[in-house]
C-alpha cells in the first residue's frame, strides 16, 4: 500500500512537471512519421540535365555581380544566375526548369567555385518542386561531384549528388553548357 500511494506521488510529481514545461516549449512535438507518407521506401530517381551559363549578349541569365578580389585570380568573384535547365544538350531544347542561385570563386590557388543553386523544376510532375545544390566545383576538372542537400515539394526530404561534366565553354566569354547528372533519393 505503502508503495502504491509512493508510486501514485511520484506520478503526479511528474505530471506536475511535464504540465509546467508548456510555457515556450510547446511549439515541438514529436509526430508520426506516417503522417508524411515517410514509411515508404526512398526511391532514387535520375535525371540528366543541361546547364546553360551564357554571360555574353543582350540578354545573360548569369552575370558578375562582385568582381574578383585582386586581377590575378578569380578569387572572390560572384556571379549571379537564372540558367535554363534543357533536356538535351542543344540550348534550344525543351526547358525543363532554371538552376537559380550563385557561385563564388571560393580557391585561391586554383579555379574553385563553391555553387549554391536551387533546380526549379516547371514541367511535368515536378512542375513546382525543387532540389537544391550546395558544393565545390573545380570547374577545370572532367567531373565535379556535389551534393544535393535538401529539395521541396516532390523532393522533400531529397538528398544526393550530381555529376557536372561540361559540354562545351567559349574561353573568350565564358559562356558555357554543362551535364548535370543528378541522383536523388526521395519519398
Ligand atoms: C593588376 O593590379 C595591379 C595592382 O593593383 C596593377 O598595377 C596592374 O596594372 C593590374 N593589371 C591589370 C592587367 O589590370
Ligand atoms: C536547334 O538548333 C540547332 C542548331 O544549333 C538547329 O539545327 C535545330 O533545328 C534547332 N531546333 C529547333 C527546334 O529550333
Ligand atoms: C507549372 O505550374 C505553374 C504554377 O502552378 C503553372 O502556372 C504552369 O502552367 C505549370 N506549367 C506546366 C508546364 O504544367
Amino acid at each position: 500500500m505503502a508503495k502504491l500511494i509512493f508510486l501514485l506521488a511520484v506520478q503526479i510529481l511528474l505530471l506536475a512537471v511535464v504540465s509546467s514545461t508548456g510555457d515556450g516549449e510547446d511549439f515541438a512535438r514529436t509526430m508520426d512519421s506516417k503522417l508524411l507518407g515517410l514509411q515508404k521506401k526512398e526511391k532514387l530517381t535520375h535525371f540528366k540535365l543541361y546547364w546553360h551559363d551564357i554571360l555574353s549578349g543582350p540578354n545573360p541569365s548569369s552575370v558578375r555581380i562582385q568582381p574578383p578580389v585582386t586581377n590575378t585570380s578569380s578569387f572572390g568573384a560572384v556571379t549571379m544566375m537564372d540558367n535554363a535547365l534543357t533536356a538535351k544538350v542543344q540550348m534550344n531544347s525543351t526547358v525543363v526548369g532554371q538552376a537559380q542561385g550563385f557561385y563564388a570563386a571560393a580557391a585561391q590557388k586554383e579555379l574553385g567555385f563553391l555553387m549554391v543553386m536551387n533546380f526549379a523544376f516547371k514541367t511535368g510532375k515536378y512542375n513546382g518542386s525543387t532540389i537544391t545544390i550546395l558544393g565545390r566545383n573545380t570547374a577545370l576538372s572532367e567531373v565535379r561531384e556535389m551534393p544535393i542537400v535538401g529539395g521541396s515539394g516532390l523532393f522533400r526530404f531529397a538528398r544526393g549528388y550530381v555529376e557536372a561534366r561540361t559540354k562545351w565553354i567559349n574561353m573568350k566569354n565564358g559562356d558555357a553548357t554543362v551535364e548535370y547528372s543528378c541522383y536523388v533519393l526521395h519519398y
